[in-house]
């Protein structure tokens, strides 16, 4: 039926019900579209990796990234986070006077935007994005290492942190846990707690302190043991 008068097509097309068939194709078009961008945008650069080791992209809380660096400030040697993301933890850990500051990311879209935010904030030449697999890059050199990674993958991360991270180097893990390491200070509360591991002399990290009183980092307010 020819429907002349707007305000009465209008209220018809408002009180008519969508059928089955319309709500099948907007939810295939839905998930198409959920498909693409994780397709384009998120997944590009993980072709290599095995699916188990896939983690997808999370940038920190602002309240993490805090925490991240109530651990890691003042220490000496370079520092990295391992899946940088946008680059948020490592340009503010350059921020806070970590030098260098690394990032290593698979996705050439978040290795991009990283440096971009770099860039305008005048850091271009001073923090160090690279495109490249975490479980590839050598860590023998590294002191400060954040990880913001899957709970999943994390039992695989300690055997590499272990066999490859120097005496004295600081791991901090952000929202999850290292599985077995026993940390030596713990900040905040629910999604935006971070634990921190010091890497000893043989044995698992964490367990080798010399006692109940070393077991905490000294100036961090509200850090407490595990
Ligand atoms: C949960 S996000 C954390 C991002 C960032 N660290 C932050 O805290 O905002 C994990 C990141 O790790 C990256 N990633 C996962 N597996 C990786 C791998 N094998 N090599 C490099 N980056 C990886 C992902 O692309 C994603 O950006």
């Amino acid at each position: 039926m020819e429907q002349d008068d707007p305000a009465e097509a209008l209220t018809e097309l408002r009180e008519r019900r969508p059928g089955a068939w319309e709500l099948l194709q907007v939810a295939a078009g839905s998930g198409l579209a959920a498909y693409a961008v994780w397709a384009l945008l998120l997944q590009p650069g993980f072709r290599s990796v095995p699916l188990r080791l896939q983690v997808p992209y999370v940038g920190a809380s602002a309240r993490q990234v805090e925490h991240v660096l109530s651990l890691l400030r003042g220490r000496p040697g370079k520092m990295v986070d391992l899946g940088s993301g946008d680059g948020r933890i490592v340009l503010a850990a350059h921020r806070c006077g970590l030098r260098p500051a690394v990032g290593y990311e698979l996705n050439p879209w978040l290795v991009g935007l990283a440096r971009l935010h770099a860039w305008r904030a005048g850091y271009a030449d001073s923090v160090c994005y690279h495109r490249e697999d975490l479980w590839k890059v050598n860590l023998r050199d590294c002191h400060n290492v954040s990880v913001f990674l899957a709970p999943s993958v994390l039992p695989l991360l300690e055997d590499k942190l272990q066999a490859e991270l120097p005496t004295g180097a600081r791991v901090v893990s952000g929202r999850f846990p290292l599985p077995t390491w026993q940390p030596v200070a713990v900040v905040g509360e629910g999604l935006d707690r971070v634990w921190a591991y010091d890497i000893h002399r043989g044995g698992p990290a964490g367990q080798a302190a010399s006692g109940p009183g070393s077991a905490s980092v000294p100036g961090v307010p509200g850090s407490h043991v595990g």
